[in-house]
């Protein structure tokens, strides 16, 4: 009642003194000199911001993590051509470090890089079950994070894939145009099926055409990366088998890549801005993100997962093993975050199929384990260690 008064009060001194009142409002400040204007994503983001601030002042959390301090994980393009260097450095320096998962079971696990990759294929379940899809791998890109800060000396955050970028061009941009300050490049040409969807999935949406590569990849900084475990899935053509049965031993073979533009095509902005804007529950977010086949849908998680494609970054088991990955379930990290902060009071605290409140993450060597419900706010999560925000 006193506070309501007090609000109409000072509307109507604003009104009556010189214009309105200056209130202290938080914003991203972004880049502007960039080489992308916002999208309808990034712009709902900002205008979604007050209504997250109102939330966290209600519930501030006691590790003392606020929007203002929070880390900024920037968009790709959004780095200086020195950042993105910085960034790859610490990549391939991680794929130098000595593994910490258990030789005897993991063989084919090279190094550190190498670690996270096993995690993804041993953890599958506890990474993708309905309710871990989004907590597990925030955990995750998180502790791929941290790796890269704590063993490798890496001073920035993660950088995300705003998808919509890219979407009409990939193989020209700055994440995948092969050259040095970007994860690139392509592979080279090589003929596959495409990607085919089993699952009741109707023509034409049952397959990703094929786009130009498909073969390794022999440009960029991962050019000489050795891919070793799997695979458990062959996308393209000319993968040499596993040695081992589990597909956890020793199988050297090179990056292969095909960077499509099909599948790119799912992910504009359009399709991100109505997945957030559209879902009313967690349910039909998650269940939008991964594709309606109903709706003639690959949904943006796939069309991402596809646009990198080829070996390992087709094969649902080991996709982290191509470095594109982290920067593209940064962007769906991201994504749900707008959508948490379309209404916090409600969506903060919410995952699909709620589990009991015991229920746990544990991603073995990777990160520590974390109860789920631990996980689900950026702003002071995981016992207050998560503290970063999307700009
Ligand atoms: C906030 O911080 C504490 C640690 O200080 C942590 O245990 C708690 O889970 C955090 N709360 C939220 C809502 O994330
Ligand atoms: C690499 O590509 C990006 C994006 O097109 C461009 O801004 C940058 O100048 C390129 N760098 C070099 C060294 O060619
Ligand atoms: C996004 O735009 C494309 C091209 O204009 C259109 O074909 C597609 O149906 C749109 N998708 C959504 C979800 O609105």
């Amino acid at each position: 009642m006193l506070y309501s008064s007090v609000i109409l009060l000072s509307i109507i001194l604003s009104g009556v003194v010189a214009g309105p009142v200056e209130k202290k409002s938080f914003s991203l400040n972004r880049r502007t000199d960039g080489p992308y204007p916002l999208d309808d994503t990034d712009k709902l983001e900002e205008s979604s911001l007050a209504n997250f601030a109102a939330y966290l002042a209600k519930n501030p959390n006691k590790s003392g993590c606020t929007l203002e301090n929070a880390v900024r994980r920037s968009e790709w393009s959004d780095l200086s051509e020195k950042q993105r260097k910085e960034y790859i450095a610490a990549v391939l320096c991680l794929q130098k470090k000595p593994p910490k998962s258990p030789r005897d079971k993991y063989p084919g696990v090279n190094n550190r890089f190498d670690d996270f990759v096993a995690t993804h294929a041993s953890d599958i379940a506890e990474l993708h079950s309905t309710p871990h899809l989004f907590p597990a791998h925030r955990v995750y890109i998180w502790a791929y994070e941290k790796a890269l800060r704590e063993e490798c000396g890496y001073t920035g955050y993660q950088p995300y894939w705003n998808w919509a970028r890219y979407a009409a061009d990939p193989i020209n941009s700055p994440l995948f145009n092969g050259n040095d300050s970007s994860l690139g490049g392509n592979g080279i040409p090589d003929v596959y099926p495409g990607i085919k969807f089993g699952g009741g999935w109707k023509k034409p949406y049952d397959t990703i055409p094929a786009s130009e590569g498909g073969g390794c990849v022999t440009k960029g900084p991962f050019k000489d990366m050795v891919v070793s475990i799997g695979p458990f899935q062959k996308i393209v053509s000319n993968i040499p088998s596993n040695p081992n049965s589990d597909n956890f031993g020793a199988n050297p073979r090179c990056l292969r890549r095909d960077v499509n533009k099909y599948s790119a095509a799912v992910t504009a902005d359009n399709y991100t801005y109505a997945l957030i804007k559209e879902s009313k529950t967690i349910d039909q977010f998650q269940a939008t993100f991964l594709g309606t086949p109903a709706k003639n849908d690959w949904g943006v998680h796939i069309g991402g997962h596809y646009t990198i494609g080829g070996d390992p970054g087709g094969d649902f088991f080991t996709s982290p093993g191509d470095p594109i990955f982290y920067t593209h379930h940064g962007m769906a990290d991201r994504i749900w975050w707008i959508w948490q902060m379309q209404d916090p009071e409600n969506r903060m605290n919410v995952i699909p199929d709620m589990p009991p409140n015991t229920d746990t993450i544990n991603l073995h060597w990777t990160a520590k384990t974390v109860n789920t419900y631990d996980v689900l706010n950026n702003i002071g999560g995981m016992g207050g260690e998560f503290c970063y925000i999307y700009v």
